[in-house]
């Protein structure tokens, strides 16, 4: 085994007096009860919430200006295309990307993920090469990649983890060789809250002249993220997890990759000229955006780039951290209580199992309660699967928790020994 140590991620920073209630007064679907109980809302891994104003520009688009991009000279269509245009700078902005034609629309990680799979992968990929993933991947990022396996007869090696949810030290390093090139990673775990320390394992990559793409889901909700200073080649994301709108997404890529791929899906937008005797391309990004886009959900993620930006992302990661450390206190009290992931550096992700109690059991009586918390496997099955365990349940946090939203998880879970008493 090589003595190379896989990096641990920095500490992530803290801040003080967020004031998180004010912040909660912008989300519509908080202010209300479910089964006689107010709603605690601890899903938000699953998907996040949506303040008034993402709501708003997403009505707007549809009331005022409802067009096709990229295809009229009327006003509307200029219109839509000016705001669809202006989310896509959002966006770089947000992730500080060099430039819009970095950033490909999609429906979200999974079709950014399959993307990458598909042209980059495909193209220019051979048999016997190597993808290294890691054991804490979620499906989206793992069956891309066995799928393109089985197409070009390549081989994926598996970063193994420890106990507490981390990549086992020295693994990544030694599973590098010559023949990677390519490694598909999680930015931050669904299922465990792990922040893996991308940034060293990207250099690491890069000296054996392997691309690198990261899974940003569960990273881009809780911590600011810089593609640049990461130097990833990919980064993948939805707006959902982010309190955009579902069915859009972000492929972020270096503009020398996007040039080299062919593109993936065919139809309008993404052609210069068509003729039966060939096609030529759009330039980028529309090289990879086939078809009418979901304008309306850009333009909604666009208004959630600029919320979050009003928040502050430092202020949101000090708030997630030390709301993470009193829920982790927490639920540590719970009799017969079993935290899974407990990596030093983590987001607020909150994977428990409770003592002969099935997680499904977990989450239908604290639904009764009005906690909503998700129990299953988080399509993460071989994280299962390296804890022996069929299922977790599963608290996420987002910037609008509160510590009483933990105590209410927490009394709910009392319940639950109850019914099991
Ligand atoms: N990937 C999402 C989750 O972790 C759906 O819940």
């Amino acid at each position: 085994m090589s003595t190379v140590r896989t990096p641990r991620a920095a500490p992530l920073p803290t801040t003080t007096g967020f004031d998180v209630l004010r912040w909660r007064r912008d989300f519509p679907v908080l202010q209300q009860s479910v089964h006689g109980k107010p709603l605690v809302y601890l899903d938000n891994a699953a998907t996040a919430q949506k303040p008034q104003s993402v709501i708003d520009a997403v009505a707007r688009y549809y009331r005022e200006t409802n067009a096709n991009v990229h295809r009229g000279v009327h006003a509307l269509s200029e219109c839509a295309t000016a705001q669809y245009e202006a989310a896509r700078d959002k966006v770089r902005s947000f992730i500080h990307a060099a430039s819009v034609r970095e950033i490909v629309f999609t429906r979200g990680t999974t079709e950014s993920l399959n993307l990458v799979a598909q042209s980059y992968g495909r193209s220019l990929l051979r048999a016997g090469d190597e993808i290294i993933v890691s054991h804490m991947e979620h499906h989206s990022n793992i069956v891309p990649w066995q799928l393109l396996a089985g197409q070009l007869r390549l081989d994926i090696k598996v970063i193994p983890i420890t106990d507490e949810g981390t990549l086992v030290p020295g693994a990544y390093a030694h599973l590098l060789s010559s023949r990677t090139r390519l490694v598909a990673l999680a930015h931050v775990s669904n299922a465990l809250g792990t922040v893996n320390p991308v940034r060293e394992m990207i250099a690491l990559a890069h000296r054996h002249h392997a691309i690198v793409v990261l899974d940003g889901a569960q990273a881009v909700p809780h911590l600011p993220v810089d593609v640049r200073e990461l130097d990833c080649d990919f980064y993948a994301f939805s707006a959902h997890k982010m309190f955009g709108p579902t069915g859009i997404g972000v492929l972020y890529a270096k503009q020398a990759l996007l040039e080299e791929m062919p593109p993936w899906q065919g139809g309008g937008d993404m052609i210069r000229t068509v003729r039966f005797s060939g096609s030529t391309w759009n330039e980028l990004p529309h090289k990879f955006e086939a078809g009418t886009p979901h304008i309306a959900g850009a333009i909604g993620l666009g208004a959630a780039v600029d919320y979050l930006q009003n928040v502050g992302m430092d202020r949101i990661a000090g708030h997630d951290q030390e709301l993470l450390a009193y829920g982790t206190e927490q639920l540590l009290r719970v009799k017969g209580l079993k935290l899974v992931g407990t990596a030093p550096a983590k987001v607020g992700v909150l994977s428990f199992v409770m003592d002969g109690i099935h997680p499904h059991d977990i989450g239908t009586i604290v639904d009764q309660e009005g906690v909503a918390i998700r129990t299953g496997h988080h399509c993460a099955m071989p994280v299962m699967e390296r804890f022996g365990i069929p299922a977790t349940a599963r608290a996420s946090l987002a910037f609008y928790n509160t510590r009483d939203d933990i105590d209410a998880l927490v009394a709910a879970l009392g319940k639950v020994r109850e019914v099991f008493r």
